[in-house]
């Protein structure tokens, strides 16, 4: 195990590269084995998350080649293998099997997910989907069993917006017989991008990005090469971070249309926001201005991004609150921040941060985003050494990050914990 040690206090200057989306890349990889020849995908984050899934892939039978930002997919040999236990269990985007498998063979057993277990997430709404299109879905001892003779197309209305059912959906009924209608699907960027995949290998999905998709199924799908969207995310967390280190910096081979959430609040805390074709210029001021902010389903603030979010408030003078309507208990960051001396009080699904400096500490990153948050604290605190444990959750889904931030000027390392 390793921690990150950070020795803040330099304002962020340069410029960073964003790689391909993290939460595009777990559902593409698993898409590909829909086909039935090779598939390649280019702007592939180099983070664990891609890592573990391409070690499922194989132990499936799939043949797998990576090369840098590459990577070729064969799924031609795959075996309908159960998957009750091991690799399953490390990712939450593991649920993406189980739309990719019952597409493929009418046939998945998939162990419940891990990963970033920041509160309960249901899957219900992806088996409502699978039953709608015919198939039939068991628990067996902590796995889900899957199965359909023939999947058939339906109308399947999603009673909340979720991004992984409206995905898994698309990957069953792009193989079923039949259309296949989502209505009140989630209308993130990554769903567009798994839409493009899929027709670009045959599949005829149209409405990708609203709430309604519509779905015609074919009886094979074939190889493509797909390019991966740019990681808002990933790069919404360096235009926090530029702005909390009152910084200057360039973030760049993003989409800023995908930016536009984050580029508003930023402008309306004092932060100048300066945007290109595909860049982003972030230029941090002295003093900034408490605001409210609402973490909703796409185009809205992301929810993801509420954590980093939370800690650039701290930055603020006066008090600002930030409600997550999409995941009501996020806020693993919040104690940990309080130990770096914020003053955070959370009331329901809402923290209400008063601004403030930060100080040094010994802190743990409880999963993915909130290690984020932690990471830009360390990077504002102007005395001392932040120590960061909990870096297997950051490695998730943060690609080059001590390169891309020594880059950028900030003194950031990491050591073996049990030094
Ligand atoms: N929900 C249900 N039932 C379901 C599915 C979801 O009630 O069957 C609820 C959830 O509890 C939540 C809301 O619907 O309140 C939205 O969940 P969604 O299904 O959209 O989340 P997800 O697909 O599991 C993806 C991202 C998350 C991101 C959310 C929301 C991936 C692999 N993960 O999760 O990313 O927070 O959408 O945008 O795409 C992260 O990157 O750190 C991360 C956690």
């Amino acid at each position: 195990m390793e921690k990150l040690m950070i020795r803040g206090g330099r304002p962020l200057r340069g410029t960073v590269q964003i790689s391909g989306a993290k939460n595009s890349a777990v559902a593409l990889v698993p898409a590909a084995i829909l086909a039935e020849t090779e598939v390649v995908l280019d702007n592939l984050p180099q983070i664990s998350d891609v890592a573990v899934y391409s070690d499922i892939l194989q132990d499936l039978g799939a043949k797998v080649e990576r090369n840098g930002d590459t990577m070729k997919i064969d799924p031609s040999r795959l075996i309908p293998k159960p998957m009750p236990n091991g690799k399953v269990k490390l990712l939450r985007a593991s649920y993406y099997l189980m739309g990719a498998m019952l597409g493929r063979f009418g046939e998945a057993i998939i162990g419940l997910p891990g990963g970033c277990n920041f509160e309960p997430r249901p899957i219900d709404q992806h088996i409502k989907g699978f039953e709608a299109l015919g198939a039939t879905v068991t628990n067996e001892h902590g796995a889900i069993r899957i199965t359909a003779k023939q999947l058939r197309g339906a109308k399947i209305y999603l009673d909340v917006a979720s991004v992984g059912a409206t995905i898994n959906i698309m990957l069953a009924a792009s193989r079923a017989k039949g259309s296949t209608i989502i209505e009140n699907a989630a209308k993130e960027p990554e769903i567009i991008d798994v839409a493009t995949l899929l027709n670009a290998m045959g599949a005829t999905i149209k409405g990708a990005g609203t709430e309604t998709i519509r779905i015609e199924g074919v009886d094979r799908l074939h190889g493509c090469r797909h390019s991966i969207i740019p990681d808002r995310i990933q790069a919404g967390t360096y235009m926090i971070a530029a702005a909390a280190t009152r910084g200057d910096v360039l973030i760049d081979n993003i989409i800023p249309k995908h930016m536009e959430a984050i580029t508003a609040k930023l402008e309306e805390m004092g932060v100048e926001v300066h945007e290109m074709d595909e860049s982003i210029r972030i230029v941090g001021g002295p003093h900034y201005t408490a605001i409210d902010v609402k973490a909703l389903v796409y185009p809205g603030f992301a929810t993801d991004l509420q954590s980093p979010m939370t800690t650039l408030l701290t930055q603020a003078k006066g008090v600002s609150i930030l409600t997550d309507y999409v995941y009501g208990t996020r806020f693993k960051h919040v104690p940990e921040l309080a130990r770096m001396g914020a003053n955070i009080r959370v009331e329901g699904r809402s923290a209400i941060i008063e601004g403030g400096k930060l100080n040094a500490a010994k802190v743990k990153a409880a999963d993915l985003r909130a290690g984020a948050a932690l990471v830009v604290a360390a990077l504002t605190v102007e005395d001392g050494v932040t120590e960061i444990t909990g870096v297997e959750y950051i490695d998730r889904g943060y690609d080059h990050l001590v390169e891309n931030l020594s880059r950028l000027g900030a003194e950031v390392w990491r050591v073996n914990d049990s030094e």
